[in-house]
């Protein structure tokens, strides 16, 4: 593991540009809970009986239930050492650096990171299903939420299972990974696409890709460092 941790290390320190790929597991330090495995499920649901359109549909009371649930950590959770070690590679790296994240829970934000793409989109905002207005809130939401302007129905500005990601945002991640000679993969499971097709793209576009997970994943037999275990143990630790 030491010899691992080192030669990232020295990977990253040589490198010309970096991209970052996280997952639910950098927040998991912080008590958000990830999707998949254990306290994955929620009220009984596979994660994709919730979050897709056609569940919205059916019975928006429940999907607005559980984010709701995942809202009211908001202003109150916390970004962790994991987080922050990316903000001090972010501070050494510059425009060298960027940050793409499938959590939609706004924690590398607020710890500090600016280069940031949120590909799934963020829980803080809301999205009108009828004039497609767009703001930020951190008010407790009813569980039925209405537009202000137009009085149809809200829905969190995220992305869900059958729906596309926000163009713009990918477009600029697929940049990011094209040009890095190092791509850094963060507590992810690698299982949600089009996210973890950009592992496939770095090591096509020759970058070295560093994987940071608690346990082996799809992507671990195809990374060129696989370390094991927590990111809050082992990013501050790269990154030193
Ligand atoms: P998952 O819940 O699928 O995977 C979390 C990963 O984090 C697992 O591989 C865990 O082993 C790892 N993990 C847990 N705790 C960790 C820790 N302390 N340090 C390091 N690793 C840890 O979450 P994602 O891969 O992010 O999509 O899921 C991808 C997408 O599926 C999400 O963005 C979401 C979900 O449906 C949308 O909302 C569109």
């Amino acid at each position: 593991m030491d010899e691992s941790l080192q030669k990232a290390a020295e990977l990253l320190r040589n490198a010309q540009r970096v991209a970052v790929l996280t997952g639910a597991g950098i927040s998991a330090e912080s008590g958000v809970p990830t999707f998949r495995g254990q306290g994955g499920l929620w009220e009984g649901h596979r994660v994709e009986e919730v979050a897709t359109p056609r569940a919205f549909l059916r019975d928006p009371t429940m999907v607005w239930r559980f984010y709701n649930q995942r809202r009211a950590g908001l202003t109150t959770i916390e970004p962790n050492v994991g987080h922050h070690a990316l903000v001090e590679l972010e501070r050494r790296l510059g425009d060298r650096f960027t940050l793409i994240t499938q959590n939609v829970d706004g924690l590398h934000l607020k710890a500090g990171s600016q280069r940031v793409l949120e590909i799934h989109g963020a829980i803080r905002r809301v999205r009108c299903t009828g004039c497609g207005m767009k703001e930020e809130r951190y008010d407790v939401l009813p569980d039925l939420p209405k537009c202000k302007t137009c009085d149809a129905l809200l829905r969190p500005d995220i992305v869900w299972f059958e729906e596309g990601l926000p163009q713009d945002v990918w477009a600029q991640a697929e940049v990011a990974v094209d040009a890095c000679d190092v791509f850094l993969v963060v507590g992810t499971s690698a299982v949600v696409y089009p996210a973890a097709g950009l592992i496939h793209y770095a090591l096509a576009k020759k970058a070295s890709v560093i994987e940071v997970n608690l346990d082996r994943t799809e992507a671990t037999h195809i990374v060129t460092i696989a370390l094991q275990g927590r990111s809050g143990e082992i990013l501050p630790q790269i990154v030193k």
